[in-house]
């Protein structure tokens, strides 16, 4: 697919979702240019031509991280809506909760904030939901004034700012496959509709079966129930300590989704270049049957035309907990591996990749252990 070659703006500081980004566009042939900036000064320099901005086209595209350096992507985006230049901006999306940055959840103070910019400048707005259960028992916990609020009643907040959402309901969905786009105008809901008929089939026999439309309503509502929402958040805390009180280190605080170990302060005498999260994350499986991702150097790693390759900020492993699949005995096992795996970490060796396919290597190359 090969698609209309505006020009993109990716205002982001976190190198690894920027890597991200573009794999992402390589993945999908897109041959537009990307230009990126790394604070909120930068990005309204560019957007106005200034400085060494004078001769960049302006973009058709901006990708805006919300916490950024100098300004953040809610301050940029207010000045760009109240300049008459830069009005026509598509949409904008917000991802509840993290998946790469350890699982956080976003406040609601700010899904609110980022809300009220796009309706003031007539800019739809997007949630990505496919952790919303956990991003509102988040908020119950953390955020004042949501204490005695149900989670169904955060989640229906949540939902109240924005003008619709894509849900992948392998998640919070409960589902074992499947996902929607939901949308609060039924005019454009009956339009999508329609799409959906030319292009797939009918809503209830085209992408997903009865039986699978059917699991995901049900999942929708039993995610909501607290009790299941407190057991799922509390076994990665206690996960958390266990390891904590083993001394082995990780990202903190704990997700809603998953545990990260930090690979990188665990085998500080394996270089970037030898994978130590992809190290850890095969020693785990080697020694205890415990299922991770490298998200390290593997996954956001940068390899460079010459061959040389640029490492990823962070070298994490992901332990992401299915849902309602264990109990305490399950995540006492996991803790053991983990902390039995801590122990033999002097010898532990690093990777090579033997093969990879030239993009998201991540997903299928080889690797051979160094000796
Ligand atoms: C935040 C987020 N959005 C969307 C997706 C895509 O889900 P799917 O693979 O079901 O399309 C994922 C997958 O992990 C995700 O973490």
């Amino acid at each position: 697919m090969t698609m209309r070659p505006f020009d993109i703006l990716i205002a982001e500081d976190n190198e690894d979702d920027i890597l991200l980004i573009r794999e992402a566009f390589e993945t999908v042939n897109m041959a537009n240019r990307v230009a990126v900036v790394r604070d909120g000064e930068e990005a309204l320099a560019y957007l106005r031509g200034e400085g060494p901005f004078s001769q960049c086209p302006f973009p058709g595209l901006v990708l805006l991280d919300i916490n950024m350096p100098k300004k953040t992507g809610l301050e940029v985006l207010i000045e760009i809506k109240s300049d008459p230049r830069f009005r026509p901006l598509p949409v904008v999306m917000l991802t509840v909760t993290n998946n790469s940055g350890g699982g956080q959840p976003v406040s609601m103070a700010n899904i609110r904030a980022v809300s009220q910019v796009c309706h003031a400048h007539g800019v739809p707005f997007f949630l990505d939901a496919c952790r919303f259960a956990e991003n509102a028992f988040f908020i119950k916990q953390r955020e004042p004034g949501y204490a005695d609020k149900t989670a169904l009643e955060i989640a229906q907040e949540m939902f109240s700012y924005a003008d619709g959402c894509t849900m992948s309901a392998k998640k919070d969905g409960m589902a074992n496959i499947g996902g929607f786009l939901a949308l609060h105008d039924d005019d454009l809901a009956q339009r999508c509709k329609n799409t959906l008929i030319l292009t797939e089939g009918f809503p209830t026999y085209g992408g997903l079966a009865g039986y699978d439309l059917e699991a995901i309503a049900v999942g929708l509502e039993e995610v909501l129930h607290e009790d299941y929402l407190r057991y799922r958040l509390r076994s990665i805390a206690y996960l958390g300590e266990k390891l904590d009180a083993a001394g082995v280190p990780f990202m903190k605080p704990t997700g809603g989704h998953a545990l990260y170990l930090d690979a990188a302060a665990m085998l500080p005498h394996i270089p970037a270049s030898h994978y130590p999260a992809q190290a850890l994350a095969v020693a785990l499986y080697q020694e205890g049957g415990i299922r991770s991702v490298e998200i390290g150097s593997v996954m956001f790693g940068r390899v460079h035309a010459d061959g040389s390759e640029e490492p990823a900020a962070l070298e994490l492993v992901r332990l992401a907990f299915p849902r309602r699949v264990y109990t305490q005995s399950h995540v006492d096992y996991v803790a053991e591996v983990v902390t039995y795996v801590a122990r033999l970490k002097d010898n532990l060796r690093g990777y090579r990749i033997s093969w990879q396919p030239p993009q998201l290597r991540h997903f299928s190359a080889q690797f051979e252990p160094l000796r």
